[in-house]
């Protein structure tokens, strides 16, 4: 049914005066309509629209109105949200999150990081340590995927807790790990409650964990508040293998299976006592685990979700056959992404060339950027299917190697630190990336 002109009339005005008499959220809703953002904004804004009490023709209008990804060059649509609204494009996407209330509830209760990709790189090119950048910007707050014991957290909670403090600023610290607590499996990942409680008790610290909980899976926690939307630094230690060590878009069900029957064994799911578990059966003997352990993610997903959950992502400890997988999404030559061929010691120098060459070299201690050995990356494929929708295309505008375990003034994990132990392993890497959404003009 067609809007009346009084019902329209009366609808702008209501829009452009909710920008005046909610001002913090007028603030904050310039994180809703950035390129990276808007999509999931933009399905809030459509559910608020729908749910609302104006006329069903306008909320079609609206709905009609609004773009499906910005920068848009769809001119009709900037149009008709003029004529609804009276305000140019990105005034009237704003005013509309005001007004319907999109982004309240996160942006209240976890300030999000505003910094540019463009600060974040210069601060990376310039400094040794990344985790630094928590005491030089706005809002101090990390994210830990498969955060295992909470060693990482506290070894980062002790190091820059007094310095925050000294700014009169909390360390916002959220964990978390797929591993249910209550699990017989799992071992030393555990995180002990002794640890857990000390987190707790921090007087200069925002912690929380959640166990039983798949970095993947992430919508309900947000939703609820219990996470914000986006961290100034997300950080993955010793990323799982086999989860992060193969690429499904480039390696097919069948080469996956093979590939963990031959190098892990035969395995299947049983129960064990009360609950569910993969039995593998290696080299004579039978292990058990979670019994997702051998689900694939792949380095596209979680290069994704970090990019998207924060300004700056480090992944430190990263074993090198996770590395390599990881290295081979984020070069722009397709060639090192071959179909069907696993990176082995074997394959690793033919594929990767010169690259190969010089990161091999690379001593322990040593760093170097990615960009000055091979072109980055201009796109990545979205792999990532959540309820907030597809996420606009991104990019890594720096990606720093160093290689190692441990670094003089660097928190570290408890799996970093047994890196130092295991001489037949060659020594782990630390990636810092710097993540920027794509412009479409
Ligand atoms: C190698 S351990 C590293 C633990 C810890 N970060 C460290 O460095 O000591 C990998 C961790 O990732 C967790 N994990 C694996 N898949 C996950 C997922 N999809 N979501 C959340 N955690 C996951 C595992 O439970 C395990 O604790």
């Amino acid at each position: 049914m067609p809007v009346d002109s009084d019902s329209l009339t009366a609808f702008r005005r209501q829009v452009t005066s909710a920008r005046s008499l909610d001002a913090p959220l007028w603030e904050a809703s310039r994180h809703l309509v950035d390129p990276t953002d808007w999509p999931a904004t933009r399905n809030s804004l459509v559910e608020a629209i729908l749910a609302s009490s104006i006329p069903d023709g306008l909320k079609q209008d609206l709905r009609s109105a609004l773009p499906v990804v910005l920068p848009t060059a769809d001119h009709t649509a900037a149009g008709l949200l003029k004529q609804l609204t009276g305000l140019p494009l990105t005034k009237a996407l704003r005013a509309l999150c005001v007004f319907f209330k999109v982004g309240r509830p996160a942006t209240a209760k976890w300030p999000l990081p505003t910094v540019t990709p463009d600060t974040i790189d210069r601060f990376i090119q310039t400094h040794h340590n990344p985790f630094d950048v928590l005491v030089e910007q706005v809002p101090a707050s990390v994210l830990d995927l498969g955060a295992g014991d909470l060693s990482f957290a506290e070894e980062l909670a002790t190091l820059y807790e007094p310095a925050l403090i000294a700014q009169h600023r909390p360390l916002v610290l959220h964990c978390l790990d797929r591993l249910d607590p209550s699990s017989q499996l799992g071992g030393p990942l555990h995180a002990p409650p002794l640890r857990l409680n000390r987190l707790r008790s921090k007087p200069g610290l925002e912690f929380r964990f959640y166990g039983d909980q798949d970095m993947f899976a992430l919508d309900a926690l947000e939703r609820d508040q219990r996470l914000a939307a986006r961290y100034l630094l997300v950080t993955c230690w010793a990323p799982a293998t086999p989860t992060f060590a193969y690429e499904p878009t480039r390696l097919s069900a069948r080469c996956l299976a093979e590939e963990l029957r031959r190098t892990k064994g035969d395995s299947r799911q049983i129960r064990h006592g009360k609950e569910a578990a993969l039995e593998v059966n290696h080299a004579g003997r039978s292990l058990l685990f979670p019994p997702w352990k051998f689900d694939i993610r792949g380095p596209l997903a979680l290069l994704e979700l970090m990019a998207r959950r924060g300004a700056l992502c480090v992944l430190g400890a990263v074993d090198s056959q996770v590395c390599w997988e990881i290295l081979s999404q984020l070069i722009d030559d397709s060639r090192v992404r071959p179909t069907d061929v696993v990176l082995s010691a074997q394959t690793l120098p033919e594929i990767f060339g010169e690259t190969y060459r010089q990161l091999s070299a690379l001593p322990v201690g040593g760093s170097c950027l990615l960009s000055d050995l091979t072109p980055l990356r201009k796109s990545f494929p979205s792999v990532l299917h959540t309820a907030s929708g597809q996420p606009a295309p991104y990019r890594f505008r720096q990606v720093k190697i160093q290689r190692g375990a441990l670094f003089e003034g660097l928190p570290a994990s408890s799996t970093a630190r047994r890196f130092q132990g295991m001489s037949e392993e060659t020594p782990p890497w630390l990636l810092t990336l710097v993540p920027e959404p794509i412009s479409i003009s």
